[in-house]
C-alpha cells in the first residue's frame, strides 16, 4: 500500500523526467495518477489524502485564530540565544490559539474554513526538513511539493467565526479546556479530536506553542507586523548570551525552558479565556473575528480543565499545579511525554490519564523506573478522584489527525490495530465521561468500571477477566480507578 501512493507522488514531483526509453509501466503510473488527481478535482477531494470527517456531537463547531500579546508584555523564560541570529529563543511575547466552539449545527459561515496546513506550506515543510536533518536548497522545494500534494488541500470543518451556539437548553455557560500538542506538533494537529468535544459542548483553546518545539509558526505582535518566523529548535542551536558562561543546555536544561515557555503560555490562554467571559475588548494580530463580543459571560471559567498529549501532557501535569491561582478543576493527560522531562506530581485535583496502547507496552527506563510505574503510582496519589487507563489497539499518534488522512500510511507504520475513527471515537467518549464526572460526580461508561489490570496486559485476577465485558476488554484495561488510589482511602475527598 505504501507504494501505491508512494509513486504518483514521485511521478508528480518529477513530471519532466520523461525519455523514449519509459518502461511501460511508467505510463501506466502516470496515466493512472493523472486520472486519480482528475477524479479528485472533479470531487473537489484533496490530491492523496482522505478530508476530514465532519463533526458527531449534537452542535456544529466553530473555530477562531486568535494571537493575544502577553499581559503585561512579554517574558522571558530562560536565557538562551540562536547561535546563528543571536536572538533570544524563550522569549514568550504573543499566545496563538484556534479556539473550537459550539455552534448552531445549521450555520454556515461565508469566511474561507481554516487550513489543515497552515500558510505558508514552505514554512512547515523547512521544518520538516530541518527536523530530518535534510534542510538545503534542494529538499527544500521537494518538502514543501509533497506537503503541499499530501495535505495541501485538507481544510477543518469548522465554521469560521460563528455565532457561540445560542444560550437555553442549559448552554448559557460552557465548561472551558486549554490543550497543549506535543513535540514536533502544532496548534492544527488534533483538530478532530478538540472538534468532536466542541461539538459536545465544550469550549477549547488548542495552543500553538513557540518554543521550538513545532516544525514552524509565526509570531505577529501587531497586527500590521509581517510576523517572526521560529524554526524548530534543538539543544545544539542555541546558547547563553554570555559566550563565556558556563550554562550548557543539555537535553534536560533545554526540555526545563521550553515547559517554562509552555506554561507561560498556559498561563496566556487562561488569562484569555477570563478576558473573553469578562467582556474586554481582545487585541488579536490574526484575521479579525466578529464573534466573540456576544461571548461575555457564555464560558463557565470555574469549570477549567486543562489537557495536553505527550509533551504537552507533561506541561499540562505541571500548569495544573502552576495556575492554581485560577482553580483548574481538572486535567486529561494523554501519553505523558516519556523524553519530555520529569512529571510533575503535585497536581490536587482529579485527572485522567489514557495511555495509547503503544505507550503503555513500551517499557521504557524513566528516571531509574519504567514509565508505566511512575505514571501508575502518580495517578494513586493524586489527592483527588483520578484515573489511569489504556486504550487498547491505538498508537501514540492515534489521537491526532494524521491517520485520519493518512490512514493505511499510519496503522503501517504504528501498528495499530483499532479503526483509527474508532480509536478517536473512543478517546472522545472518554474524555466526555470524564468531564461528566468533573461537573457532577457521575461515573459512567468505562469510568463507572472497576480496575482490570495493575500492570500493562496482566489480569488483577481471573475473576475480573471472567466477568469484565468483552467489548470493553477490547477497547480497554483500567489500572487506577479512585477506589485503588491510596490517599484517598486514607482520607476521603468530599466531592
Ligand atoms: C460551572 O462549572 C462548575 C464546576 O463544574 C459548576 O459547579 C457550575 O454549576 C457551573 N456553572 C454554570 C453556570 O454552569
Ligand atoms: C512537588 O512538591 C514537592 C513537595 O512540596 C516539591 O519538593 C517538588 O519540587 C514538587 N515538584 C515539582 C515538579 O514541582
Ligand atoms: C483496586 O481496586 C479493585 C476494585 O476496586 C480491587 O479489587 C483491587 O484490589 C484494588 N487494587 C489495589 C492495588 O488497591
Amino acid at each position: 500500500m505504501y507504494n501505491d501512493t508512494k509513486q504518483p507522488q514521485n511521478a508528480f514531483i518529477a513530471p519532466t523526467a520523461h525519455s523514449r526509453q519509459r518502461l511501460p509501466w511508467r505510463r501506466i503510473l502516470l496515466s493512472a495518477f493523472g486520472l486519480y488527481a482528475l477524479y479528485c478535482f472533479a470531487h473537489g477531494s484533496p490530491l492523496l489524502a482522505s478530508p476530514l470527517p465532519s463533526y458527531t456531537g449534537p452542535h456544529g463547531v466553530g473555530a477562531i485564530d486568535l494571537e493575544v500579546p502577553l499581559n503585561g508584555g512579554s517574558r522571558r523564560v530562560a536565557d538562551a540565544v540562536h547561535k546563528t541570529t543571536g536572538q533570544p529563543v524563550f522569549e514568550v511575547e504573543t499566545l496563538l490559539a484556534t479556539v473550537y466552539y459550539p455552534t448552531d449545527r445549521d450555520f454556515r459561515s461565508h469566511k474561507p474554513r481554516y487550513r489543515w496546513i497552515p500558510r505558508p506550506i514552505s514554512l512547515t515543510a523547512q521544518g520538516y526538513a530541518r527536523l530530518a536533518s535534510l534542510d538545503n536548497c534542494i529538499t527544500r522545494p521537494i518538502f514543501t511539493l509533497v506537503l503541499w500534494a499530501v495535505g495541501g488541500a485538507v481544510t477543518i470543518p469548522a465554521e469560521v467565526d460563528a455565532p457561540l451556539l445560542r444560550p437555553g437548553n442549559g448552554h448559557d455557560s460552557f465548561p472551558v479546556t486549554v490543550f497543549s500538542h506535543g513535540d514536533v506538533s502544532s496548534r492544527t494537529d488534533y483538530t478532530q479530536f478538540l472538534a468532536e468535544l466542541a461539538s459536545r459542548g465544550h469550549v477549547i483553546v488548542a495552543m500553538e506553542h513557540r518554543d521550538g518545539s513545532g516544525p514552524g509558526s509565526i509570531v505577529k505582535t501587531s497586527a500590521s507586523s509581517p510576523g517572526r518566523r521560529v524554526p524548530p529548535l534543538r539543544p545544539s542551536d542555541i546558547q547563553h548570551p554570555d559566550p563565556d558562561s558556563e550554562i550548557e543546555f543539555d537535553r534536560d536544561a533545554f526540555k526545563r525552558a521550553q515547559l517554562a515557555f509552555r506554561d507561560a503560555e498556559f498561563h496566556a490562554a487562561v488569562d484569555l479565556l477570563h478576558a473573553i467571559n469578562n467582556g474586554t475588548p481582545i487585541l488579536n494580530t490574526r484575521d479579525p473575528v466578529s464573534t466573540l463580543p456576544s461571548w461575555t459571560g457564555r464560558l463557565n471559567t470555574t469549570h477549567l480543565t486543562l489537557a495536553g498529549h505527550s509533551f504537552g501532557a507533561t506541561g499540562a501535569l505541571q500548569a495544573l499545579t502552576t495556575t492554581l491561582s485560577s482553580a483548574p478543576v481538572a486535567g486529561w493527560i494523554l501519553d505523558p511525554g516519556k523524553s519530555s522531562g520529569p512529571l510533575n506530581p503535585n497536581a490536587t485535583v482529579p485527572i485522567l490519564v489514557v495511555h495509547s496502547n503503544s505507550w503503555s507496552r513500551t517499557v521504557s527506563p524513566f528516571y531509574q523506573r519504567p514509565h508505566f510505574d511512575t505514571v501508575r503510582d502518580l495517578v494513586s496519589a493524586i489527592p483527588a478522584p483520578s484515573w489511569f487507563l489504556t486504550s487498547i489497539g491505538t498508537a501514540h499518534p492515534s489521537v491526532t489527525d494524521a491517520p485520519l488522512i493518512e490512514p493505511l500510511l499510519l496503522s503501517w507504520t504504528t501498528g495499530t490495530t483499532l479503526d483509527v475513527q474508532e480509536a478517536l471515537r473512543e478517546y472522545v467518549r472518554v474524555v466526555d465521561d470524564f468531564f461528566h464526572f468533573v461537573r457532577d460526580g457521575g461515573q459512567r461508561g468505562i469510568l463507572s468500571e472497576k480496575a482490570t489490570h495493575h500492570q500493562y496486559d496482566e489480569w488483577v485476577s481471573e475473576e475480573r477477566e471472567r466477568e469484565f465485558p468483552r467489548d470493553l476488554a477490547r477497547l480497554w484495561q483500567i489500572h487506577v480507578t479512585p477506589a485503588n488510589q491510596t490517599r484517598l482511602m486514607e482520607c476521603p475527598v468530599e466531592l
